[in-house]
């Protein structure tokens, strides 16, 4: 298998406010500090596929406005090859999130450069796909894009990771085209139908899921863990006990993992076990990208 990445989706400035609660209408809140980072689920997990030293393509947008810059820079330092990021006029994405003190999550996505990736912007990454041995897409940019770089991928011989996240309707030859479907259980949810409220729940609406669309599928589930079909056997892999301090990026940590296994040949479950260690450190620490493990952490 060819040893490299290609990542084909999106990047976002996070502005990350703490507040007390939320504002009244007509009110101005003070919150109690802000902090910003580089984000986007396709950056994310770009990020932690370099981190583990595999040779990683991000191909996406970016804008021209003052986060740009940073966006590519930061996704530079660690160790992404940025020659694919495109600039368009107009704004990058953007995620704006109020965090309240009492732990409660309330967050904006300003959809931006993200929504500018075109079919040519994949065909010039041909020649990258050509050389990687794995293609990670999410749902951050246009589903058409979405469908047709599953098609380019499959072209050049990738194996195609689908993060189906977050949650949209996609036509149902999407997820039959790709290798290995993964999806938290919010998601899973919306694509099943179905409530996942247990380890047995997930390991039966996943044989559904990995029969109907003939892949291999991923169900992570948080602190609990993942279940993982692959082939037809089904395995559930729990999560480390570990003190989490944040856990954002967990979901991309695990993928960029994954994904940086199964180019260094392992079978899909060996890959989550490594997978479930790299994101347990992803959880103890602040940020999504600053948290992801190197190579040297993990080990
Ligand atoms: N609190 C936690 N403690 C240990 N591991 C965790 C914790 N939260 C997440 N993980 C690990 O990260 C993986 C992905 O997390 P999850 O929350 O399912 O994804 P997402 O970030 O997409 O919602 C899990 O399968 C688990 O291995
Ligand atoms: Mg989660």
């Amino acid at each position: 298998m060819n040893k490299k990445i290609t990542v084909i989706g999106s990047l976002n400035y996070d502005v990350i406010l703490k507040i007390p609660r939320l504002p009244f209408k007509g009110e101005t809140l003070t919150a109690n500090g802000a902090t910003f980072s580089a984000g986007g689920k396709g950056a994310n997990q770009a990020v932690q596929a370099a981190k583990l030293k595999t040779p990683t393509y991000m191909v996406g947008c970016v804008g021209t406005d003052a986060s740009a810059d940073f966006l590519v820079n930061t996704a530079k330092e660690y160790g992404v090859n940025v020659d694919y990021i495109r600039k368009v006029p107009g704004s990058s994405g953007m995620g704006v999130i109020n965090a309240v003190e009492d732990g409660s999550v309330y967050a904006c996505i300003v959809r931006g450069a993200n929504f500018e990736v075109t079919k040519e912007d994949v065909d010039n990454a041909m020649p990258i796909l050509k050389e990687s041995g794995v293609c990670i897409l999410q749902n951050e940019i246009p589903v058409e894009i979405i469908a047709y770089a599953i098609d380019k991928a499959k072209e050049a011989g990738c194996t195609v990771v689908l993060n189906a996240a977050p949650a949209i309707e996609l036509p149902e030859e999407c997820l039959s085209k790709v290798d290995i479907l993964v999806v938290n259980e919010v998601e899973a949810e919306f694509y099943c139908h179905e409530k996942i409220d247990s380890v047995e729940k997930a390991k039966t609406e996943i044989k559904k899921m990995a029969e109907k669309y003939n892949n291999n599928v991923i169900f992570t589930l948080g602190k609990d863990g993942a279940v993982a079909y692959e082939n037809g056997t089904i395995e559930f892999i729990p999560a480390m006990k570990v003190d989490a301090i944040e856990t954002t990026g967990a979901g991309d940590s695990y993928i960029g993992a994954v994904s940086h296994s199964i180019i260094e040949g392992k079978s899909l479950i060996e890959a989550c076990k490594f997978a479930t260690k790299c994101s347990a450190i992803t959880v103890c620490r602040m940020g999504a990208q600053p948290s992801m493990p190197t190579l040297e952490d993990v080990e």
